[in-house]
């Protein structure tokens, strides 16, 4: 199994032990990086992966070994820990790096049968929407199936973290690395609304709607 885990943040606290340990329960090759050690280009709105190829944006090199990671992995794990009820700006900016994939542009089939897992914690609260931010890109990456974690540990760091938490979070990640070892033998497709979009898009692509780019690549994959 071929992981790849996508660290909102540098450090290595609460979120990202909960990352790791889902990682090691799930076992196999294991891609990891750390935002923004890895990748901290801000983007600058220049619309080229939309208009021109994701080739053409300005990080590319720099953002293509994370994306090669994700492309090749069968699982993907992403963890931040809330920063004002959000993801912080790190994982926030790196999404954005990726929204040439979505659906409405130039989807990579692949994605469609990978599974995701989403991991957060909170001191108090803020984890919903901290998961929604991620998992909006999942639905329009078509990810196959998604997972997601969160905890409210009251703590800032780990060491504050109390024993029954840290208990009830061995359990549940232990949990979710059964349901994704079992969903594993499946083959997975998108989920029925991402389905249901992507069905929309292959009309307007068919009549040309979007950017030449994203036509082309409609007609490519022979969607069109
Ligand atoms: C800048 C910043 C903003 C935060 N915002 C929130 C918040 O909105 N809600 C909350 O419950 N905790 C918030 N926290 C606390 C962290 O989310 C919480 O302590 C988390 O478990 C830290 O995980 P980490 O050890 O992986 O960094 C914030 C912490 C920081 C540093």
């Amino acid at each position: 199994m071929n992981i790849a885990v996508i660290n909102g943040q540098n450090h290595r606290g609460t979120t990202w032990r909960a990352g790791k340990a889902l990682a090691d329960e799930l076992g196999g090759k294991t891609a990891e990086f750390f935002l923004p050690k890895d990748f901290s280009d801000f983007c600058i709105g220049c619309g080229n992966c939309f208009t021109k190829g994701e080739e053409f944006c300005p990080h590319y090199s720099r953002l293509k070994p994370l994306t090669d990671a994700m492309d090749e992995a069968d699982v993907l794990i992403f963890t931040s820990p809330v920063y004002v009820y959000h993801v912080t700006g790190a994982m926030k900016n790196f999404l954005d790096h990726c929204g040439y994939q979505w659906i409405i542009h130039r989807p990579k089939p692949e994605y469609f049968g990978k599974q995701a897992v989403l991991i957060t914690t909170a001191a108090g609260s803020g984890t919903k929407s901290t998961l929604k931010d991620m998992e909006d890109s999942m639905f329009f990456w078509g990810i196959g199936q998604v997972c997601k974690l969160r905890f409210n540990v009251h703590a800032l760091s780990p060491d504050h973290v109390s024993r029954d938490m840290q208990e009830k979070m061995t359990e549940k990640i232990k949990k979710t690395a059964d349901k994704i070892k079992k969903n594993g033998m499946r083959r997975h497709s998108m989920p029925l609304k991402a389905k249901m979009l992507f069905e929309l898009m292959r009309k307007l692509h068919a009549k040309g709607s979007f950017s030449e780019i994203d036509n082309e690549y409609w007609k490519e994959h022979g969607w069109i």
